[in-house]
């Protein structure tokens, strides 16, 4: 197909004076859509990730996903895997790539939520007063993330890790929140916010 539209342009190019008949830059040749196809196997090619431990980018507040990919390619937050696609990225692209991710629809993951859990996550959550930063909806705001449909297994390894104080270049106010807290409930406030 799209070798096809390029040779018709090409053709019709002919007609005109070949200095001011560039052909198109076509959608998927773009940098940004480079850079996604970059992010896609471990993120999800609409930014739902299905692959475990790896958090979802759909829905994220556009300056949650651009501080995280700055503290990440500075090395501020060691992510190894991610090393190689971020050091290169610049200022302009981090913009673009937050404001590509924080424009698509969020899908609940496919992992199974535990109807028992949701309910001790919802109590527990009102005590600690997620929704106070985390918005009611836990769609996260500003440079505070969405939890809301994020994967269980990813928010219960990061919680942990805030907890344990394993969490490099994170936020402290978490490691507050979720100081002394069990692991049993660590997971049910998982399960409650990937329900959202
Ligand atoms: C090889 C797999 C891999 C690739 C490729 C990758 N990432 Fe990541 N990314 C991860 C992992 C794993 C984490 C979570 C690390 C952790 O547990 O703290 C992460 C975390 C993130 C976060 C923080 C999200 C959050 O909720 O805290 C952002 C933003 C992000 N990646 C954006 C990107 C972008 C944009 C690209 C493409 C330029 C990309 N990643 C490429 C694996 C990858
Ligand atoms: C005082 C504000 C505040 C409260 C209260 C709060 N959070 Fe957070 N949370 C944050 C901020 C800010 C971040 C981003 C931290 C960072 O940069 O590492 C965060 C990050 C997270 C993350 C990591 C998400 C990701 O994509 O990387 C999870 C999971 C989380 N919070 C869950 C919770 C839960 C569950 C509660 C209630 C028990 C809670 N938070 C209460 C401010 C808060």
């Amino acid at each position: 197909m799209r070798h096809l539209t390029q040779i018709r342009w090409r053709l019709a190019c002919g007609l005109v004076a070949a200095a001011i008949c560039a052909a198109p830059t076509l959608a998927e040749d773009t940098p940004l859509s480079k850079r996604i196809k970059d992010c896609a196997p471990c993120h999800g090619p609409d930014g739902n990730s299905r692959t475990a431990t790896i958090p979802s980018l759909a829905g994220q507040p556009k300056f949650f996903i651009l501080d995280q990919l700055i503290f990440i390619r500075e090395g501020v937050r060691p992510v190894e895997a991610m090393a190689p696609f971020v050091k290169t990225l610049k200022e302009d692209e981090i913009v673009a790539l937050a404001e590509h991710y924080a424009a698509l629809p969020p899908k609940s993951s496919d992992e199974n939520v535990d109807p028992a859990l949701v309910v001790r996550g919802a109590a527990l959550a009102l005590r600690l007063r997620c929704a106070s930063c985390h918005l009611p909806s836990l769609v996260g705001q500003e440079q505070i993330p969405r939890l809301a449909k994020q994967r269980i297994d990813y928010m219960n390894e990061v919680m942990k890790a805030y907890r344990d104080g394993r969490r490099k270049g994170g936020d402290s106010i978490m490691a507050a929140t979720v100081f002394g807290i069990s692991d049993a409930d660590i997971l049910a406030l998982a399960h409650y916010a990937a329900s959202r």
